[in-house]
């Protein structure tokens, strides 16, 4: 990578303004451009933006822009479309964005953009696979922020019930960033107990532990009902996903990540545990999976499947 850490925010809707003032805040970025259908409104936002730099710990390059911008990025975020209306599934925007993102995925190839595409448009697994086909870039430059917000909001959840740090609950979401998501028990950890060592040890109730994973897989419909949209949680997992790129932190993180093999599925992205690093995904982390994780696994593949041999058609 290059000196000059340069990001192009496309949709400067909520979700990407959040992460453009969450990177405002952090540092770690050199240069943010904003794009957006309302060019007045990207004129906007960087405006807004630029005129609160003088108060913060770091300086960087906020500009509104046009895709062209692309073509030296080193990291182009898609936030653009239409989002989760009350009550509404994401899978239900698939027809909406699908056609949003392809004319988007073909002006950032035309750009000359060589980087890592990171989405957050929803449905994510499916708008992921949208941009590696359109595109046609390896698989490891294409991230789809996936559950990474799930498995944020399991491990403050779980936090807040075991009273134990989140720095030391380790905890992955796999599958579609929705409905058919789960999270793998087995694969849970508080400190260097499982998770079920730990209830086991304190008498805890597995009850209370399945229903926090309800409040997870339901935190957009209850966040939407009372404020019409979430944006906050996923702006600043984009601002943590953006740097352990630039970093080169070689985290594991939950994305959306293209399969070729893995957990038994391929040709689909899906949430799944990865390694992330300066290329992008250096790999996929393949966990152990019981038999009631993994046919939990091959339904939220099917799902998403069947969605996308419907955007192939
Ligand atoms: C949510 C959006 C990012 O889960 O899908 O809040």
């Amino acid at each position: 990578m290059k000196d000059n850490r340069k990001v192009v925010l496309i949709g400067t809707g909520m979700v990407g303004m959040s992460m453009a003032y969450s990177l405002m805040n952090t540092g770690g970025i050199d240069e943010l451009v904003l794009i957006d259908i309302d060019e007045e409104k990207a004129k906007g936002e960087a405006m807004d933006l630029n005129h609160g730099l003088p108060y913060s710990m770091n300086k960087m390059v906020i500009k509104a822009g046009n895709y062209n911008e692309c073509r030296d990025a080193d990291i182009v975020v898609i936030c653009a479309g239409a989002n989760q209306k009350e009550g509404q599934t994401r899978l239900e925007l698939t027809k909406v964005n699908t056609r949003i993102i392809k004319d988007i995925s073909l002006k950032i190839k035309y750009s000359g953009f060589q980087g890592i595409v990171i989405v957050a448009s929803n449905p994510v697994d499916i708008l992921s696979y949208v941009v590696y086909k359109v595109m046609g870039i390896d698989k490891s430059k294409v991230i789809g922020t996936g559950t990474l917000l799930d498995t944020a909001r399991m491990r403050y959840l779980l936090s807040e019930y075991l009273d134990v740090s989140s720095d030391d609950i380790e905890a992955y979401i796999l599958g579609e960033h929705g409905d058919s998501s789960f999270i793998s028990w087995m694969n849970t950890y508080v400190g260097c107990k499982t998770l079920i060592e730990y209830v086991e040890e304190r008498n805890l109730d597995m009850n209370d532990l399945n229903e926090i994973y309800d409040d997870v897989k339901n935190a957009a419909y209850e966040i939407i009902e009372r404020k019409k949209a979430t944006y906050y949680g996923i702006g600043i997992s984009l601002n943590k996903l953006i740097l352990s790129i630039f970093n080169d932190t070689h985290k594991i993180l939950c994305v959306s990540a293209y399969l070729e093999h893995e957990y038994k599925h391929g040709d689909i992205f899906i949430g799944v545990p990865c390694i992330i690093c300066k290329e992008g995904i250096k790999e996929v982390v393949q966990l152990p999976l019981n038999g009631v994780d993994q046919a939990k696994f091959d339904d939220s593949y099917e799902i998403l499947r069947e969605i996308k041999r419907e955007v192939k058609k």
